[in-house]
């Protein structure tokens, strides 16, 4: 048996958002790194990230493939359908036939029964610093790109894939924390929460607003639970806030209502990831908040400011 188990994670991001991309490694990982191979004890599902491609539990790591190969043997690894795949690393210089033939090598010695198009079980091979992992494989998601076509969005909605690292950035890799969004517009945080089967509650001010974050949510065969009111009438307690912070042109809120629901997230909750469309620094420290991390994401000709706030 082993004391730890390890895994090999591959992470990719678009250029844009690679800021976003290590404030959630940092996050997630508690590593400052610009890799895009992660070795962690730390177990994380892809499924939950937009950057994590795949994750190998590793097996055995060795310094040649032949060994890789005799403890497979030896060890009479077993499944039933499965399928091992070669997980292609960014300097990867193993060729192709090479690949291939190291992958069937693999798959000619597991007992059981082979699946190319629906196996219950993939096995993952790579080759990384020298050294061949061997383990099992889980790859990203890929049906949550789905739910970008809501039956409802905004202009001010934020995007999925933002959304989920938010949620990251809120339960740090423990996915029993209590989580709330007070001003929720259409649901997209609360979605994306829900599919990872994070317990989290939703307050939105708009009836209107509500209503459609409510046709949302039954879209997606989840209950109704967004609420109509206002998020100072909050009364529960949260590990976590998502404050994707009302501003002027939809919410036609002034400044010091903003620092209002930041004051009272202080309440209620341990620890805020919010977001805004300028810096907000001085507010957060107002309401009584220490700044753990941040940073911006440049899109097009806007940005956006992402705090962790402890
Ligand atoms: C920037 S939008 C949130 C968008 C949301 N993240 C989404 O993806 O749809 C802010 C929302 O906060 C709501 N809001 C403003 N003040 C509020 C309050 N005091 N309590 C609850 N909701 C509030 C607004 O009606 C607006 O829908």
């Amino acid at each position: 048996m082993k004391e730890k188990i390890e895994f090999l994670y591959t992470i990719n991001y678009p250029r844009e958002e690679k800021n976003l991309c290590l404030m959630e490694i940092r996050t997630i990982f508690k590593l400052e790194t610009e890799e895009k191979v992660i070795l962690s004890d730390i177990e994380v599902e892809p499924l939950f990230s937009p950057f994590i491609k795949s994750r190998l539990e590793i097996l055995y790591v060795k310094d040649n493939f032949e060994d890789v190969l005799k403890e497979i043997i030896s060890s009479g690894l077993k499944s039933e359908e499965y399928k091992v795949e070669y997980i292609r690393m960014d300097k990867d210089n193993i060729a192709y036939e090479d690949r291939l033939n190291k992958v069937k090598q693999i798959g000619l010695n597991i007992l059981g029964t082979f699946s190319m198009t629906n196996p219950k079980e993939i096995f993952g091979l790579t080759n990384y610093n020298g050294k061949w992992y061997f383990g099992i494989c889980i790859k990203g998601d890929t049906k949550w790109p789905d739910r970008i076509k809501k039956p409802y969005s905004y202009s001010n909605s934020l995007e999925v894939r933002l959304a989920r690292t938010l949620i990251n950035l809120a339960i740090e890799a423990d996915r029993t924390k209590k989580l709330i969004d007070p001003c929720c517009g259409v649901g997209t945080v609360i979605i994306e929460a829900l599919s990872m089967g994070i317990d989290i509650t939703g307050y939105e001010i708009n009836r209107s607003v509500t209503n459609n974050a409510n046709v949302n949510l039954e879209y997606y065969g989840y209950n109704k639970i967004v609420v109509n009111d206002d998020m100072h009438n909050i009364k529960d307690n949260f590990d976590s806030a998502i404050l994707d912070i009302p501003y002027g042109l939809f919410s036609h809120i002034t400044k010091e209502e903003q620092l209002g629901l930041i004051k009272k997230i202080r309440e209620i909750s341990k620890r805020l990831i919010m977001v805004s469309f300028e810096d907000l620094e001085g507010m957060i420290l107002e309401s009584n908040f220490k700044i753990s991390d941040r940073c911006i994401l440049s899109k097009g000709s806007f940005q956006r400011y992402i705090y962790i706030c402890n």
